[in-house]
This record gives C-alpha cells, sequence and structure tokens, in this order.
C-alpha cells in the first residue's frame, strides 16, 4: 500500500465550469483517485478554487458584488456541482485562504533569502480616468498579431497568443473604457528564473513518468530558455506582498501574481484540510508534503489541461526548488488536450457549451461521466457532440450495461425466486470467460494504472461486452427447459458478473456502480475493493444470498430530446 497524494488543476473561480474544464482536470484525476483508493492505497485528493488575479475582480464588478462576497458565492456553487457529479474531493479548498497568503509570503521571503527575488522597474499601462495601472485583463484593445478587436492584455482570444498589456493597439480601459491611457513606471517583483534554468533542466530529467505531451511541452519551454517574471500586480484581490512581517514598502497597493499564489495553493488547501479535521481525528498534512517529515515515500500525481503544463513544470518547480526546501514536488504529471465543443471553443465568458449544473439538468453524472472519460482528448483534442454522446449513452450504457443487469435479475427473479441460485456447477464456457475475463482485467487495470483513460474505458466496455456474449452462448433462458441446473449457473455466473462489473466501473459511474451494488446488499468496502481474479469474483456472492433487481440503470436518449437539447444549447459547428 502506497500512499498517494493527488491533485486536480485548481478551476478559475469565475462561474461554474464546463463539460471540458470538467474533463481537463477534475474528473480523471477523481476517475485515479477512486482507482487508487480501491487498489487499497492511501489517498489524499486536493482541490480548490483559484480565486485571484483580475478576472475574479472584474467579474465581481460585472456581478455588482465585492470581490470577497463574489468568490465566496462562487466557491460555494462550484463545491456543490463538485459533489453533484460525485468528484471525490478529501478537501475543496480555496487560494484565498490564510493559509495560502502564509505560504505564499513565506515561499517569496525565503526565494528572496536565496537571492531568486529581486525589485525591477517596470513600464506599465496606466489609466488617468481610472487613476489606477491597468495589469492583465483590465486593458484590452486590438492584438497586434491578428488585428481582433477586443483581446485582453494577458491574451487574445481569436489567435490565442500570450501578451503584455503594453504590445495591444488602441488599448482602452476595461474598467471605463477610457483611452486616455500612458506608459508610467512602477516597481514590481522578480523571480529569477534564469538562474533556475540548469536545476530546473535536472530535475525534469529525473522525471520519467512524465507522459509525452507533458515532455514535450516541458521541453519547449526550456528550449528557449527559462525568462525572468514579475511574480506581481497592481491588484487589490490576492495576496498581499509582505516582507519580514510587515507590508513591504512600495507595494501596498499590489499583490503576489495569480500564477505565484495558485500552485502554492495545492499545499495551502492540504492544510486547510488538516485544520477542518472533525473533532478527535489528527491530521497531518506536512507528512503529505514535507520530505523531511514523513512525505518521501508518497507518490504526488497532478492531473491538467495542456496550458497549465508550463506553470507546473517549469515555474512551479521553480518556486519549490529554489526555495531548497524539501517539499514534495511531482512524481507523475497527466495532461490532456482540449475538448472541443463541435470543433470549437467551449467558452465560459461567451457561455458557449455545456456547463456542469446544466448538464446535471439532462441527465445524472454518470451519463457525463462516462462519455466524457471514454471519450477524453488524451493523444489529440476531442469533439464534444450532442449526437455522439446520445450514441454512446444508447450503445454502451442502456445497450450492453444496463440491458444485462435488467435482464439477469429479472430472469433470476421470475425463474429461481430473488436469490442466487443455490445449485449449478461452472462448466467450460464459464471456464473460458473466466480466462478472457483475467486478461481484460489485466489490461483494464494497466491502463488505468498508466492514466491511459480512453485505452482503460474501451477495456471496460468489451468487459461488460464479454458479459453479454457470455449469456448469448449460455442462454439461460433455452436452458431452463431441459437443464435447469445449467441455466441456475448461468444467472449465478451472471450475477456474480453484475458484482464484478460494479466494482471495476466504480472509479468511472460511482453511482450506478453503487446501484449496482445494492441488488446484493454490498457494504461500500465489498464494492471499493479492487478484483484481480476472475475465478474468486465469479464465486464471491454466496449461493442464496438475497437479490433486489434494480430499476432501469439507465434511459435511452430519443431523437425528440436532442433537438430539444441541441436548440437549447446551440449545438454547431461555430462559425
Ligand atoms: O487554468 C486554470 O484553470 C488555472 N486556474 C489552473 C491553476 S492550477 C494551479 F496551479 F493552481
Ligand atoms: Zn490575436
Amino acid at each position: 500500500m502506497a500512499r498517494i497524494l493527488i491533485t486536480s488543476a485548481l478551476p478559475y473561480i469565475n462561474g461554474v465550469k464546463h463539460l471540458g474544464n470538467l474533463v481537463g482536470s477534475m474528473l480523471p484525476a477523481d476517475v485515479y483517485a477512486r482507482f487508487a483508493r480501491a487498489r487499497g492505497h492511501e489517498v489524499l485528493f486536493i482541490c480548490a478554487t483559484d480565486e485571484h488575479g483580475t478576472p475574479a475582480e472584474l467579474a465581481a464588478r460585472e456581478a455588482g458584488q465585492t470581490v470577497e462576497a463574489y468568490c465566496a458565492e462562487q466557491h460555494a456553487l462550484q463545491k456543490k456541482a463538485g459533489a453533484a457529479f460525485e468528484l471525490s474531493f478529501d478537501h475543496f479548498g480555496r487560494s484565498s485562504s490564510a493559509e495560502n497568503a502564509a505560504l505564499t509570503q513565506h515561499f517569496a521571503q525565503v526565494l528572496e533569502e536565496k537571492g531568486l527575488i529581486e525589485e525591477r522597474v517596470d513600464r506599465q499601462v496606466y489609466s488617468k480616468v481610472d487613476q489606477r495601472f491597468l495589469p492583465d485583463r483590465y486593458v484590452e484593445g486590438t492584438c497586434p498579431h491578428c488585428g481582433y478587436e477586443k483581446a485582453r492584455g494577458d491574451q487574445c482570444d481569436n489567435c490565442g497568443r500570450l501578451l503584455d498589456p503594453s504590445d495591444l493597439k488602441e488599448p482602452y480601459s476595461a474598467i471605463s473604457g477610457s483611452r486616455e491611457l500612458e506608459l508610467r513606471e512602477t516597481k514590481h517583483l522578480y523571480l529569477l528564473q534564469e538562474r533556475m534554468q540548469d536545476r530546473i533542466a535536472a530535475w525534469l530529467d529525473g522525471k520519467t513518468e512524465f507522459p509525452s505531451l507533458t515532455r514535450s511541452i516541458a521541453n519547449k519551454w526550456m528550449k528557449e530558455g527559462l525568462r525572468d517574471r514579475s511574480i506581481t500586480r497592481d491588484l487589490y484581490w490576492g495576496v498581499k506582498v509582505i516582507k519580514d512581517g510587515a507590508p513591504r514598502p512600495g507595494f501596498e497597493e499590489k499583490v503576489f501574481y495569480v500564477w505565484f499564489d495558485a500552485p502554492i495553493a495545492y499545499i495551502a488547501a492540504t492544510e486547510s484540510w488538516a485544520l477542518a479535521a472533525p473533532a478527535g481525528e489528527t491530521r497531518d498534512w506536512r507528512s503529505w508534503w514535507r520530505e523531511d517529515e514523513g512525505a518521501e515515500d508518497v507518490r504526488y500525481v497532478q492531473f491538467m489541461g495542456k496550458d497549465n503544463v508550463a506553470f507546473h513544470t517549469v515555474s512551479f518547480p521553480c518556486t519549490i526548488l529554489g526555495s531548497e526546501e524539501p517539499w514534495k514536488t511531482v512524481d507523475a504529471l497527466k495532461s490532456l488536450n482540449w475538448l472541443t465543443w463541435y470543433g470549437g471553443k467551449f467558452s465560459t465568458s461567451q457561455k458557449r457549451g455545456i456547463f456542469m449544473d446544466q448538464a446535471l439538468e439532462l441527465l445524472p453524472a454518470d451519463y457525463w461521466r462516462w462519455h466524457l472519460m471514454a471519450n477524453a482528448p488524451e493523444s489529440d483534442d476531442a469533439s464534444f457532440t450532442l449526437e455522439h454522446f446520445a450514441s454512446i449513452v444508447n450503445k454502451d450504457l442502456a445497450d450492453v450495461l444496463g440491458n444485462f443487469v435488467n435482464r439477469i435479475t429479472r430472469f433470476c427473479v421470475s425463474k429461481f425466486g430473488p436469490a442466487t441460485p443455490e445449485n449449478g456447477a461452472y462448466g467450460d464456457i464459464e471456464e473460458n470467460l473466466i480466462s478472457d475475463l483475467d486478461a481484460r482485467i489485466a489490461s483494464y487495470t494497466a491502463s488505468l494504472e498508466a492514466m491511459e483513460f480512453r485505452k482503460a474505458f474501451a477495456e471496460l466496455r468489451g468487459i461488460w461486452v464479454a458479459g453479454n456474449e457470455y449469456l448469448q452462448v449460455a442462454a439461460p433462458w433455452t436452458a431452463i427447459k431441459t437443464d435447469p441446473d445449467r441455466a441456475a449457473s448461468s444467472v449465478r455466473a451472471g450475477l456474480n458478473l453484475i458484482a464484478l462489473f460494479a466494482r471495476l466501473s466504480h472509479p468511472v459511474i460511482p453511482r450506478t456502480a453503487k446501484a449496482m451494488a445494492d441488488i446484493f446488499d454490498l457494504t461500500p468496502e465489498q464494492l471499493n475493493v479492487w478484483p484481480e481474479n476472475a475465478r474468486e469474483a465469479l464465486n464471491a456472492l454466496p449461493p442464496g444470498a438475497a437479490i433486489q433487481p434494480p430499476d432501469v440503470l439507465f434511459r435511452k436518449i430519443d431523437d425528440e430530446q436532442l433537438d430539444d437539447w441541441r436548440a437549447r444549447f446551440g449545438a454547431d459547428a461555430p462559425a
């Protein structure tokens, strides 16, 4: 048994996340966490809202709220949506916590002591009308690369290029719309990443477990060479710049840049988890993060979309390694490509796509979880369409899995009563099934272990199909007329298959797995054990054990419903 620390990239605070965000980090992290728990590992699964920076300030302003009230409200909404999607976080914290402020200030202090932070004078966009500097998204204007007229100061939404506010042509203030802008000098803190180039390169060399997508992004950044980067901003909302316990002179109106404090919040949210321990329980967060306090044997796995990889393979390691303190660093970093909405971008600002709360108004979480994970954007971007979603739900979930469970439980009740049949030994067909399942379970387990989700869930589907094919061959409905013992053994195998499917499917469709386990009144502990051996699994249910057939597990999506959804969500290829 190992100790496994799992983090999902922290979702930005502004709004409930869309399906693309969900499959980009939180959902695969949850599937992996559930799998690791079932394998008997001690898992700590941490996430939080990423609350600082200009997007939060601007969204709060638009909503007519203080940024504190806005973030508190949005955090509660995201926490609720996560729980409704069965995301099994051990803690869902906030980057605006006191723990994160203290830890961020600690890292800045230590990095400065190590000679890795210095003050520099910058020229930055200043708005006379707003009487303030305009960092990042506070400036909009025309993109110098593609001519898009509503490019934001940090990035152009049209061509995707990263920008600096001073790059924009015809810039105007996103607050007042004023064009009375000028460049003024102001001080900022710089993290001297150039000095870290060799240390980061050596660290990356040791990360042999990084998959190819992660590695190629990291290598690209390393090849371009690390650049010193400004880690403060002229904002109100963020971690205050403190030095030796007091506001740093000249930085009273500034805060740390959101990308400096956000990854530190992985650690701080673990601290918040410990502080939230119920009475009588002690939680030692340091034993998960400090290699001098027990974390040397922790395996740390991160999940994120590909746009976050540079921050986690280069910038955050600069913070951690630069501190020269014995913090745990990531062992395995799973990164995902984009899920697109009909080939275009899901967009929070333009409300394009389906968002987590809306999805659950249409269908329960497992329908989405299955489709998203079975078609996860791993080797390439993947397109979400409602048509594909409906066809996968109807085929995989309703026809293959749901139908199997329904058929065998109902047949059992009608011919043998509501209990696992007492008689019936296994014969050749069951022996063949057992060896087929052994190979499939081994391959499924290896793919989950490797976090190759598409491959894993193609195999899980194959396991469900193998169950159906077995029933087809064993045909208890025919055997019952001539050889009731044979029929009884097929039914017994079929029921055991349901219990096996429940255990194997639990990481991805937890609520359905629970419904399947409830047929046999299995305890959560019985459900949460990873099956290694098909023979044992097919003999797990004691003969005579009561069964309770479930309601229909999955309903099909019909054309009328599909048309409704298409109309509601504007399902079309983007212009
Ligand atoms: O891209 C995003 O959604 C960021 N909020 C991810 C932050 S991950 C971590 F570093 F906090
Ligand atoms: Zn552009």
